[in-house]
This record gives C-alpha cells, sequence and structure tokens, in this order.
C-alpha cells in the first residue's frame, strides 16, 4: 500500500468546529476525496457562521450534519449510526472551546457526541490565536486528548488570520491529507495498538526494560523556523512495539511529530537534540537495551531568536546563520559507567559498510543496523526499509521488507545475539 491510496474506500467523517479556518473545510473535503475517501462532513454548534453546510454537501455529495435534535436526519441515520459507519474521524479545524469539549468529554452538540461515541480513530488538526494555543489549559487538553489515542496534525507556526505572528495556524488543507494518508497507511501497515493483544506476547524480552529514540529533532531558529530532516518515527515505533512483544517495558523517546503509540509503551515526547539527550541520560539506570534510531539533528542554530526575523528588504541579500554541532547522544550513552547494551542505526548514502562498521566501533556501539538511504523507497519517511546488522562477531542482511516485520527481525536477532548478555547484565531494580 503507498501513502497515497491508505484512504482509498475510507469513510470518513470530517468535523469543522467554529474557527476561521473552517472556510478551508471544502478544500479538505476536496483533498480527502480525491484520495478516494468517501466523506461525510459534521458542523460543531457554530460552525456554519464561518462555512456553510451548502458548500460542503456540494463538494461531499452527503447531506451536512450539524444538529442532534434533527429528527430527519436522524431518522436516515442517526448519530450512533454515524459514529459506527467512520472508519476514520478528523476534526479541523478543532479549536480551544472544542478541543476542551473534547478532553473532558462533552457532548452537547452531534460532533463532540459522535467523537466519544465512534471506535474510529480520531484525528485532530487544531487551529486558534497563538495565546490560546500556548495557554496552559489548551497545552493540558492537547496533552489529555492524546492520552486518549487521539492523534495531533499540526498546528504550524506563521501569521494568523488576527495579524499575531505564533503556533496555530491549521496545517493546509492537502498536508492534513497528506498526513492522514501516512498516518493511516502506518497504522495499517505497522501491527498497531489493536493488534498488540496481551495473548500475542512472547518472554524474549521479558523483565527487560527497552529505551528507543525515533524521529527527527527541531531545532528552532526562531519560533517560527526550523532546522529538522524528514524521519517519521515509523522504524522507531515500529521496533518499539516488537520489543512490546517480545516482553519488554518499553519507553520512546519521541521527536515531534511520530505518530501516535501503543497505550502500554511509556512514551517521552521531546523536541530538540537537547531533550532527547536529557530524556536519553535520565533513563540509562533503568534501560537494559538502547535502541537509538533517531535521526537526530548533528547541529543547531548557535542563537534562537526569540522573535521572528525580519527580512532585510533587499533580494538577493545573503544571511549567514552559525550552526553548533548537537551531544551525539548514542556516543554519550554507550560512554556512562553503567551503560546498557547499547544498538545505533547508521544512515548513510555511499560506502555504506565501511562507514556503519567504522560508526560503530566510533560510538563504541554492541551494533549497529545499516541503512542504505540512498534508495529513496527505503528508510526516511517510508514504509519499508532494509538493513544490515552490524556486530562485533558478524553481519546479518536484511532484505527490503515493511518496517514492522524488519523491527520484527532485528528484536529476534538481538535477542538471539545478546540474549544471554541481557540476562547476565539484567538491571537489579528488576530482579529484585
Ligand atoms: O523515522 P523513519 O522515517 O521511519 O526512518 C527511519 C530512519 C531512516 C531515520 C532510521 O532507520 C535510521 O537510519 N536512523 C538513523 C538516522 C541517523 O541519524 O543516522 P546517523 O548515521 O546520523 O546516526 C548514527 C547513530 O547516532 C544513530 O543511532 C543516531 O540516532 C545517533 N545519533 C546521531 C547524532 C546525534 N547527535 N546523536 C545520536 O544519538
Amino acid at each position: 500500500m503507498t501513502k497515497s491510496n491508505a484512504l482509498a474506500d475510507k469513510q470518513i467523517i470530517l468535523g469543522v468546529s467554529a474557527g476561521i479556518a473552517a472556510y478551508k473545510a471544502p478544500l479538505l473535503v476536496r483533498a480527502l476525496t480525491a484520495l478516494g475517501a468517501d466523506v461525510q462532513v459534521v458542523l460543531s454548534a457554530n460552525a456554519h457562521h464561518f462555512v456553510t453546510p451548502t458548500s460542503l454537501q456540494a463538494v461531499s455529495g452527503h447531506p451536512v450534519r450539524q444538529n442532534l435534535w434533527d429528527e430527519s436526519a436522524e431518522a436516515a441515520m442517526g448519530h450512533i449510526e454515524l459514529a459506527r459507519w467512520a472508519d476514520i474521524v478528523i476534526v479541523a479545524p478543532v479549536t480551544a472551546n472544542t478541543l476542551a469539549h473534547l478532553a473532558h468529554g462533552f457532548a452537547h452538540d452531534l460532533l463532540t457526541t459522535l467523537c466519544l461515541a465512534t471506535e474510529a480513530p480520531i484525528f485532530l488538526a487544531p487551529a486558534m490565536n497563538q495565546q490560546m494555543y500556548q495557554h496552559p489549559a489548551t497545552s493540558a487538553n492537547l496533552e489529555t486528548v492524546r492520552s486518549y489515542g487521539y492523534q495531533l496534525i499540526g498546528p504550524e507556526s506563521g501569521e494568523q488570520a488576527c495579524g499575531e505572528f505564533g503556533p496555530g495556524r491549521m496545517t493546509e488543507p492537502n498536508d492534513i491529507a497528506g498526513a492522514l494518508a501516512f498516518s493511516v497507511a502506518n497504522i495499517d501497515q505497522s501491527t498497531s495498538q489493536t493488534k498488540i493483544r496481551p495473548d500475542l506476547r512472547d518472554d524474549r524480552l521479558s523483565g527487560l526494560t527497552v529505551t528507543i529514540t525515533a524521529g527527527p529533532t527541531v531545532e528552532a531558529i526562531d519560533p517560527v523556523r526550523y532546522i529538522s530532516n524528514h524521519s517519521s518515527g515509523l522504524q522507531g515505533i515500529c521496533l518499539a512495539e516488537s520489543a512490546l512483544r517480545a516482553g519488554a517495558s518499553v519507553n520512546l523517546i519521541a521527536g515531534p511529530r511520530v505518530a501516535q503509540t501503543h497505550p502500554d509503551i511509556n512514551r517521552i515526547d521531546v523536541i530538540s537534540a537537547e531533550d532527547m539527550f536529557n530524556a536519553a541520560m535520565a533513563s540509562i539506570q533503568e534501560t537494559d537495551l538502547f535502541i537509538g534510531v533517531a535521526a537526530v539533528a548533528d547541529y543547531r542554530p548557535a542563537v534562537s531568536a526569540t522573535e521572528k526575523m525580519k527580512r532585510s528588504g533587499e533580494p538577493g541579500a545573503g544571511v549567514s546563520l552559525e550552526l553548533v554541532e548537537n551531544k551525539d547522544i548514542i556516543a554519550h550513552v554507550a560512554e556512562h559507567p553503567d551503560r546498557p547494551l547499547v544498538v545505533g542505526f547508521a544512515a548513510e548514502t555511499n560506502d555504506t559498510l565501511a562507514h556503519a562498521r567504522a560508526k560503530r566501533i566510533r560510538k563504541k556501539l554492541d551494533a549497529i543496523v545499516l541503512n542504505d538511504v540512498s534508495d529513496p523507497t527505503i528508510g526516511f519517511n517510508s514504509t519499508h526499509n532494509a538493513a544490515t546488522l552490524i556486530y562485533d562477531h558478524g553481519e546479518v542482511t536484511l532484505p527490503k521488507q515493511s518496517k514492522q516485520q524488519l523491527a520484527d527481525n532485528l528484536i529476534t536477532n538481538l535477542a538471539e545475539i545478546f540474549g544471554k548478555k541481557l540476562a547476565d547484565t539484567k538491571r537489579q531494580s528488576v530482579t529484585n
């Protein structure tokens, strides 16, 4: 399955709440239907002030629902049937108000009622004034809905309808559709949360704690610009799920925009390389096996401006950015006197085996997983990967396969190669 057709034939409820970004909802319907989805739109109680049901009906081809008490609409498809109809629910925009209602389980209108009643995965694309977005109440509500397994798409930073600058702009409709397609592809491809059942777990890593880094890091240039990379975090998520199935306790230190993870995974969200470094170092005492899958930014701006950098106004004028090197997280973990077993990844484009072998030794790693990222069909931001696992006494070639299969194969190999060492060095706190 490719990223772009993951929405083909999916039944999607698009919830629209009452914010200025609601005017983009017809474009989002278009973007989703262009990917083959069947979309029904549900407006929150006040969203009709920002976008007309008529235009949404025209683009979706379905009557637009907005009232819990509409007898004729309920007779055609009751709100519970509508909740069951959905394969996916996306609320875009989700305002601060609707977010608060979702976080606290209110069912005061059709949209919030549907979100409570559905078993479908729920995605939210926040849009609000930057002060509202940064208010501690909104942060707490975002944290709460994440804990329910809702996935966030955006928001972006930039100029807002109110004329202010900052985080809170809704992600553009085409990008929301793309992110949704990508997440759904990942859910379908990986053995996702619903597929990890206790009876499917085994005990190859039982009693051990595995800590995994995943995704990109984001290094701020100013409040709206940053340096990052194309890592999606999928390979790290798949490894975390494989380790969980192998009976381990799993910590996942996840960079920004890494998709939803199984509730039994202890997830620590971070933004910058420095945050990831701190989280990794804090995990050492409890970790038996550390796996660095993250694409950590090697450099960050020497200074992160507190205000948005302005244009000089002179076309062609040069701007230079001083960069400083970030700490090497995995090398620090490997150098720690109480180090766990340490496995790194190596994303290489040329002389791949030679570079990866040298990297393993330079960083004092027990093993390294080589990805040849010159092949665009594997590695960064793709659903598949191929790798060579390199360790002290040998190398194992794992041909192209889904990232979940690769993760399962890596865990199997690591358990076989290092099982005895891991058992012998198991953290005392676990055996006490
Ligand atoms: O996230 P996905 O889209 O699923 O893609 C997966 C992946 C391609 C990102 C993954 O499979 C991968 O190759 N990850 C390593 C990417 C990388 O940054 O490689 P590197 O060769 O630059 O780093 C080598 C090792 O050092 C890695 O374990 C990395 O996590 C670690 N590192 C690097 C720099 C740094 N400052 N600190 C680190 O810990």
